[in-house]
């Protein structure tokens, strides 16, 4: 893989000099791409002599934007606007903004004509200009950019230090779906394939720097490598992925139902390796509102991946995204959600608020659904996920888990805490020689939200 060209190198020797010694601070929000993007810009702002600092005390703030729902976009105006007070405070502050939100004219143009003490602003496409746009803000400029395309640099760019042992790894960017619900289609662009040879080294050099399990990230896995000049499939790239040595679980997000694959679907017989999970959203039980959500899919045909999965890997955690309230979704539509809910018996379930978009086709459409009558299926749809997911956890009671443990506990140095194969939470006792590996656990306890167990030794 090629690292930094001179150009960037030199970029980020001067900012070195320019702020060195200063902090920054990161709120990352939306999904698992942002949290991997904030991670990339961390590790270049620590390159280039920053420091994490919490919000109050750090001389630059960065929020990383999600467009997905309202009340994402919300939250980060407010946060803006307190900004500018802690601004007036302490007038050194840096303040930038970056993420799917700014990928939006209409957002950005109202970040950047609203909040005029925001000095930086750039998109999902632009990370890789991070020391170029800091060595602007510095001339007191307010730096901005924005592209549309993705550049394979950014992933490039990020082969700095990666010390945890669970780390994501793009390997495509955008998403050509068009869910009628959707921004994301919007603010991520067309759907890109990342070369499976940058993909590859990128897991080995993980592999060599001791990560024991990966999560290959992208709208939609399944239709991985279809833009690439030698086409190579999603199951493909697993096996590969598969052979790279020290990397011991494989995980992947986000999985589209109307693509999966049987070559996909019998890789969890075939690949020890997989974890024992599936996150595999169904959206909704209804095939009326599946249809004006522009799924491909029917009720009937998830029910047969779940069953087909379920054949290949017996033990395995399924999880999905249901959201409540489409336009148009009707008390019986509403009912089919929550029978499809109770036959697969997910493991865990991501319930959303429709929440409308402007630009995306659900927006225009008639019979949008009372904020009550949302909120009111909602609740009567957690019941049902929270009790079936506490079930799932008591059925482990008992059993043995292969478990990576990942961290200290924030809460508690004594406790440690853990991933199952299915993905599930554990809590153990503080045990140095198991921080860090995949260990059996013996599960003992725990609630609907996370399992307690202990590690089994000899
Ligand atoms: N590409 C992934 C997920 C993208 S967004 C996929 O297709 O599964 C994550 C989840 O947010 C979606 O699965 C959906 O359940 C939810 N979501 C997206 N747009 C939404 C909207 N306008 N209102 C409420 N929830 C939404
Ligand atoms: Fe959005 Fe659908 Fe694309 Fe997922 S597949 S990102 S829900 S448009
Ligand atoms: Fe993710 Fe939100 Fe963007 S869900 S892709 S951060 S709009």
């Amino acid at each position: 893989m090629t690292l930094r060209d001179q150009q960037i190198n030199s970029q980020m020797e001067a900012v070195r000099g320019l702020y060195d010694g200063s902090s920054y601070y990161i709120e990352t929000h939306g999904c698992q791409m942002n949290e991997h993007d904030s991670h990339k810009i961390a590790t270049l702002l620590e390159e280039m002599g920053f420091q994490w600092a919490p919000e109050e005390e750090a001389d630059f703030v960065l929020l990383n934007t999600c467009s997905v729902r309202h009340s994402a976009e919300d939250k980060v105006i407010g946060h803006i606007g307190r900004l500018k007070h802690e601004k007036e405070q302490r007038p050194h502050l840096k303040v930038g903004v970056c993420g799917c939100m700014m990928q939006r004219d209409e957002s950005r143009n109202y970040v950047l004509s609203t909040f005029p003490h925001v000095d930086l602003v750039f998109g999902t496409n632009n990370i890789f200009e991070l020391p170029r746009l800091l060595l602007e803000m510095g001339e007191k400029k307010r730096a901005v950019s924005i592209t549309d395309e993705y550049h394979t640099f950014d992933d490039q760019l990020m082969i700095g230090d990666r010390n945890s042992v669970r780390e994501y790894v793009n390997i495509m960017y955008g998403c050509n779906n068009f869910c009628t619900y959707c921004i994301v289609p919007y603010t991520r662009g067309r759907e890109t394939s990342r070369p499976v040879g940058d993909i590859l080294e990128e897991v080995k050099l993980l592999g060599e720097r001791g990560v024991k399990e990966i999560v290959l990230l992208g709208q939609n896995v399944n239709s991985y490598g279809k833009n690439l000049q030698e086409v190579v499939s999603f199951p493909e790239l697993l096996r590969q992925v598969h052979e790279v040595p020290g990397i011991e679980r494989i995980q992947f997000l986000t999985s589209h139902p109307k693509d999966i694959s049987r070559e996909l679907i019998d890789s969890y017989g075939d690949l020890p390796k997989l974890a024992s999970y599936l996150h595999l959203p169904v959206q909704s039980g209804s095939n009326d509102v599946l249809k004006r959500m522009n799924r491909h899919y029917t009720r009937e045909q998830y029910l047969e991946i779940v069953a087909q999965v379920r054949r290949a890997r017996p033990d395995i955690a399924l999880s999905t995204d249901i959201i409540v309230g489409f336009p148009g979704e009707t008390e019986e539509d509403f009912q089919d959600t929550l029978d499809l809910v109770r036959e697969v018996r997910y493991d865990s379930a991501f319930t959303f608020l429709y929440s409308r978009r402007s630009g995306t086709k659900a927006d225009t459409m008639e019979d949008q659904i009372d904020q009550d009558v949302k909120n009111e299926r909602f609740q009567r749809l957690l019941e049902v996920v929270y009790a079936i997911q506490k079930e799932k956890n008591e059925a482990l009671f008992g059993t043995t888990q292969q478990v990576l443990f990942e961290s200290v506990s924030k809460k508690d140095a004594t406790r440690m805490t853990g991933r199952t194969s299915g993905y599930k939470l554990v809590h153990a006792p503080y045990d140095e020689t198991a921080l860090g590996k995949i260990v059996p656990v013996r599960i003992e306890g725990g609630n609907t939200f996370s399992l307690e167990g202990t590690v089994l030794h000899g």
